[in-house]
């Protein structure tokens, strides 16, 4: 195996969602060193359509009081529909991660209140002291929301690199018309996800579980 594959291995086997952070801020050259080379994967014509909106701890920390609030009254419906449900082994695999979820925080079976406290803990962006809401271009469609997909990888992967820890969030779209609002994101845009990140807290239990992936011959059909 050579260094280079190595390397990628590395960065791919440590990245995992962090759902637990400590308070230190990230500071902006380092988010500028990861922007820099997350923005290093193709894009369809290098339309390059992913434009970050990127909250300092105190606006990381408005937002959330904002959005946890509005959470309690109901979702807003987002940019782009959220799955219409997960069924066979989509549904297998969403339900295996969440309960990795829940038996690291210690959700039982039946714990209503524990179960939407944790859900919940999405609009506070799991205490990450910052986040980036990541939108693209409407006019682009599917394909834009794509290439900004590989860019949201790339991120997550790059800051890694930083030690810095992330979570790339699609919960917070659900909430688009308030986040638009509150970070003056233009009507031309579909907002994508959020990225919360910062610094791991090691001891969160919620950051005790490491997903599993598919094997190779469940994704591919050779022809
Ligand atoms: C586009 C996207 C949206 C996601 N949205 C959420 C979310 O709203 N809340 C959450 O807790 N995790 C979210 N995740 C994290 C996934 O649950 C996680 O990536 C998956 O379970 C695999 O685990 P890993 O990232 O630790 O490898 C999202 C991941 C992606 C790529």
């Amino acid at each position: 195996m050579s260094d280079t594959i190595k390397a990628l291995n590395a960065l791919l086997d440590g990245r995992y969602s962090c759902r637990g952070f400590l308070e230190d801020e990230v500071p902006q050259d380092t988010i500028e060193a990861i922007v820099r080379t997350a923005q290093k994967v193709p894009s369809w014509c290098n339309s390059q359509p992913w434009q970050l909106s990127v909250c300092a701890p105190a606006k990381t920390k408005e937002l959330a009081k904002t959005l946890t609030e509005a959470a309690k009254r109901g979702l807003h419906s987002p940019d782009i529909a959220f799955p219409e449900r997960y069924q066979g082994i989509y549904k297998e695999r969403r339900s295996i991660c969440g309960w990795q979820l829940y038996d690291a925080v210690g959700v039982v079976k039946g714990d209503k209140e524990g179960s939407f406290k944790q859900m919940m803990e999405n609009y506070r962006f799991f205490g990450a002291p910052q986040v980036a809401i990541v939108s693209t271009s409407k006019e682009l469609g599917a394909y834009g929301a794509l290439d900004c997909g590989a860019f949201v990888t790339a991120f997550t992967l790059a800051a890694h690199g930083h030690g810095v820890a992330t979570i790339p969030q699609a919960a917070i779209a659900g909430m688009c018309s308030l986040v638009r609002k509150e970070l003056g994101i233009s009507e031309d845009r579909d907002i994508l996800c959020a990225i919360s990140f910062g610094y791991e807290d090691t001891d969160h239990p919620a950051n005790q579980f490491r997903t599993a992936r598919a094997e190779v011959e469940d994704v591919i059909a050779w022809n």
